[in-house]
């Protein structure tokens, strides 16, 4: 990708960036996760183009701004009986389509658009199982986004959020243990020692990203 692209699209003045922000702000800082933590992860990792990846996080859920409150992130109380399966399944397709739109380079676009491959849509309702229809994740890249994407809203699922690096652990085992069961990572070029590597560095970023400061009391809050 070219350096004015990464200026252009890096801006958040940005108009895509500017509506999701504005529509959807819940969405928009989850995107800025996953485009730092897949970034962290991409740099030390060979044959990865790092930028690639976090581009690809930043727009992966762009398809939301069409139907932005269809998504927990987004909502001021989390219900579990709303469950709008067409504006969520189709945030992957309008993303896409919106991303060829203003001309993004294909391999963003495809990172958009796999980027929940074929999972099951999660759902309050657990009789009710909807998958996604994009692609599944087939290069290095695609596979970092994916996968970020899952362990960020995992995390963030969790009741207890005073998590220590033996619960990141668990759940990251856990998120790409059930993405290679249910065959999502079939066509990814990633091997094994690819996973191992992936699953340490997650911890470690995870656990850097929810650190724990010393308590302040008012009497510094005020200084
Ligand atoms: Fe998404
Ligand atoms: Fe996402």
């Amino acid at each position: 990708m070219e350096g004015d692209f990464y200026l252009r699209y890096l801006d958040p003045r940005f108009p895509l960036l500017q509506k999701l922000r504005e529509k959807a702000l819940g969405t928009y800082f989850h995107s800025h996760l996953v485009a730092e933590m897949g970034y962290s992860i991409a740099r030390v990792m060979e044959n990865t183009d790092p930028l690639l990846v976090y581009f690809g996080g930043l727009y992966h859920d762009i398809g939301k701004i069409a139907v932005p409150e269809a998504f927990a992130e987004n909502q001021d109380t989390i219900s579990n009986t709303d469950f709008d399966a067409e504006a969520i399944l189709s945030h992957v397709e309008k993303g896409y389509l919106l991303a060829k739109s203003f001309h993004f380079p294909k391999p963003l676009c495809n990172i958009i658009r796999s980027h929940h491959g074929t999972s099951v849509a999660p759902n309050p309702n657990k009789e009710i199982k909807v998958r996604y229809t994009g692609k599944k994740p087939s290069t290095r890249e695609e596979t970092i986004v994916f996968l970020t994407d899952s362990i960020e809203a995992a995390v963030r699922s969790e009741r207890n959020q005073k998590l220590t690096p033996s619960d990141f652990r668990r759940i990251v085992d856990e998120v790409i243990r059930a993405k290679r069961i249910d065959r999502q990572l079939s066509l990814s070029p990633f091997q094994e020692a690819d996973y191992l590597f992936l699953q340490e560095d997650f911890v470690h970023i995870l656990d850097r990203m929810h650190h724990s400061r010393p308590e302040w009391s008012r009497d510094i809050r005020k200084q």
